[in-house]
């Protein structure tokens, strides 16, 4: 077999068969295949696809190209979700106590922030004290004793993707479905869940930018894994506007806390009851998406899921007192209120123009190796759909680097929309994709 005969036979539309796109991985991987037959590879692929079988193929062997994670002495239907990414997106510190709190297990393997979007382990790190570096016996440990712990994902897993994404990065070959929905799939598929819940977002902050589009993700990524016995479940969600009002790590943290108190923003609660709803189903904690509901509401409202949230920081380092005194987080020096130009009411703010504007305050990274402010961010005070009165304020900005405020402020007062008349008001949840159908809502 010759890596030349694979990349023709894609150039020419042909079905690649399991062997030979093994071989190319493999190759490719020990450093046998050089990068620039594989962007040419990359670059047929992104313009003639790959049907599904081909993608299950390719997923298959990315996953086998680094160290499979075994979770099989952790006990309970291990479920993990995944979000690919968006702003505002403090999903999982709410999420993994509430579920941990119905009797699921939650062994969440989770990544940093890079570019607009935000990443639960520096969040998660604004918590002072907070660890997320656990070896994997203390990780087994805490599942199996508290059903809860949050670690980084290891650098040894899925070895063949970390060089093609960094090779899609710079060969414009990054926004292909086969492509984005099997570099994904594989590191899931590598952390050892026993099953998978994804949350596609939609819309201006998200990768996928049309309603159409995410389908297509969320079909491909949920063929992959059913493909692979591992159950698995798509939401479509929104992200045309940021999620919640918070933007920047610590002030996320404060959010999800709220939300855990019975305080938190209707679109957010709305995506925590949603995807918790499903993540018990899987984990069959649940009889059926209602009862998963109920279930939900109830750890928020007995305030199970605050203690649980309190114990997972205690048995990660971090100080539970921050539940109870949020001045025991690090404060932005400074802050700014973002005032409105003109009267009416809001009718689109762009995710990625908030997330950008808060990655320049110091909250998310421009480059892997950029140090972050973890008290930096915007809280918005408006939201699509609110009337706003000229003078009043959008959005207030928390900082410390005085030079990044000028543009911070013009990319808010950029990113909305305020308009005379009122739009209707826009749907959180799209749908869902399972193995059996897609529901459209
Ligand atoms: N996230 C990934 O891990 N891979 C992609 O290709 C896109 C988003």
């Amino acid at each position: 077999m010759r890596a030349y005969d694979i990349i023709k036979k894609k150039r020419d539309n042909k079905e690649l068969t399991k062997e030979e796109i093994d071989y190319f991985i493999d190759k490719y991987s020990n450093g046998e295949i050089p990068d620039y037959q594989a962007s040419s590879f990359l670059m047929a692929i992104y313009l003639n696809k790959m049907n599904s079988k081909e993608t299950t193929y390719l997923t298959e062997a990315m996953m086998k190209s680094g160290e499979i994670i075994d979770l099989s002495s952790i006990n309970g239907i291990k479920v993990d979700k995944h979000s690919t990414g968006g702003v505002g997106d403090k999903t999982t510190i709410a999420l993994a106590p509430i579920v941990s709190a119905c009797g699921a297990p939650v062994a969440k393997m989770s990544g940093r922030g890079l570019g607009h979007t935000g990443g639960t382990l520096d969040k998660l790190e604004s918590i002072p004290g907070f660890s997320v570096d656990l070896d994997s016996e203390k990780f087994i440990e805490l599942v199996n004793s508290e059903k809860i712990a949050v670690c980084g994902q290891t650098s040894s897993i899925a070895l063949a993707d970390k060089k093609m994404y960094a090779l899609r990065d710079v060969t414009a070959t990054v926004e292909n479905i086969s492509l984005i929905s099997s570099s994904i799939m594989c590191k899931k598929l590598a952390s050892g869940a026993d099953a998978i819940l994804l949350d596609v977002k939609t819309g201006d902050g998200a990768f996928m930018k049309t309603l159409d589009d995410s389908f297509e993700l969320a079909k491909a990524m949920v063929d992959i894994g059913c493909g692979m016995e591992k159950e698995t479940i798509a939401i479509v969600t929104d992200m045309d506007e940021p999620l919640g009002y918070a933007v920047g790590n610590s002030l996320e943290v404060i959010e999800a806390i709220e939300t855990l108190k019975g305080n938190g923003p209707k679109d957010f609660v709305l995506l925590c009851e949603t995807l918790g709803a499903y993540m018990l189903v899987l984990s069959k904690v649940a009889t059926d998406f209602e009862d998963g509901i109920k279930k939900v509401r109830e750890v928020i409202e007995n305030k199970k899921a605050l203690e649980k949230l309190k114990t997972f920081i205690k048995n990660q380092g971090g100080n539970p007192d921050v539940v109870d005194d949020y001045s025991l987080f690090d404060k932005a020096k400074n802050t700014y209120l973002v005032k409105s130009q003109k009267d009416g009411y809001v009718n689109k703010i762009k995710a990625e123009d908030i997330g950008i504007s808060a990655m320049i305050l110091g909250a998310g990274r421009e480059t892997k190796e950029d140090l972050l402010d973890l008290s930096a961010g915007i809280i918005l005070n408006k939201k699509v759909g609110d009337y706003v009165k000229e003078g009043e304020t959008i959005a207030t900005i928390y900082y410390n680097k005085e030079d990044k405020l000028e543009n911070s402020i013009k990319m808010i007062l950029d990113a909305y929309f305020i308009e005379e008349n009122k739009i209707d008001s826009k749907k959180l949840i799209y749908g869902v994709v399972t193995k059996d159908y897609i529901k459209k809502y």
